[in-house]
């Protein structure tokens, strides 16, 4: 069952949502070569705990940190580690929180110093393709115009949406009703109404869409080792057109 939110809970998620927004800012000037993404996470879990929140991922289903960060083939859930990162390398961080009975999650993908042609390219089109799902976020529209959007503005450019990971109804709970997948058709789905709160997350592989999970048990990768970007916004449908609530 989807849970819709009224005006004053939706209110609230917008505070948890800020506080994904910031960090999420305050992260780019760490993304320098050099830093590790355990590093990362310490800045992550502090920031979140400064602001009396909690990072959402910590603990959830045995998740041990408070960003998932994913460098180049990995798609998601990567764990944080003393891996450091290089000039070239694409890494994909998400971040979710708690606060005041209401969660919040999103994620970008960033460039670590000067990246190829076919990686900067990847990255515009997954935020575009993020942009474009978002676009379709009225009520009145079904689920799957999303969807159907996401997965045209990425395959129109040679790229593929992820088929095992989608995004989801969030609130009260990190994962609510209903999952939304990044393909899809048109005209499909359930209706989109008023109060409705969704993170919609496109994962994109600049080459094929399989991934598989390595032994650690979390971290996805592309299956052909190709490079993957994911952004994330969590939005709220309301009477007058989408609120993207994780952007400050
Ligand atoms: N951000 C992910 C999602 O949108 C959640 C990460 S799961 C965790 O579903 F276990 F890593 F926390
Ligand atoms: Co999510």
């Amino acid at each position: 069952m989807t849970v819709l939110k009224s005006q004053d809970e939706i209110k609230r998620m917008a505070d948890s949502c800020r506080i994904v927004a910031e960090v999420l800012d305050g992260i780019r000037k760490k993304i320098v070569p050099g830093v590790t993404t355990k590093d990362l996470d310490d800045y992550v879990e502090s920031f979140i705990l400064s602001r009396s929140a909690k990072p959402a991922f910590k603990g959830y289903r045995g998740y041990p940190a408070s960003v998932c960060a994913s460098v180049n083939e990995e798609v998601v859930h990567g764990i944080p580690s003393a891996r450091k990162l290089e000039n070239g390398d694409i890494i994909s961080l998400d971040i979710g929180v708690f606060f005041n009975g209401f969660y919040g999650d999103a994620a970008v993908t960033l460039p670590i110093g000067s990246i190829s042609a076919e990686a900067k390219r990847l990255l515009t089109v997954t935020e575009h393709s993020l942009q474009a799902g978002i676009e379709k976020a009225i009520v009145g529209n079904r689920l799957f115009d999303i969807s159907s959007a996401v997965q045209q503005c990425v395959e129109s450019e040679g790229f593929s949406v992820v088929r095992n990971f989608v995004g989801h109804g969030i609130g009260r709970n990190l994962h609510e009703e209903p999952q939304l997948p990044n393909f899809g058709k048109a005209g499909e789905g359930p209706r989109l109404v008023e109060g409705m709160t969704l993170a919609i997350e496109p994962m994109v592989n600049a080459g094929g869409w399989e991934v598989t999970v390595l032994d650690d048990g979390w971290t996805a990768v592309t299956r052909d080792r190709s490079l993957s970007a994911h952004f994330e916004h969590t939005v709220a449908i309301t009477k007058n057109g989408y609120n993207v609530l994780t952007k400050l």
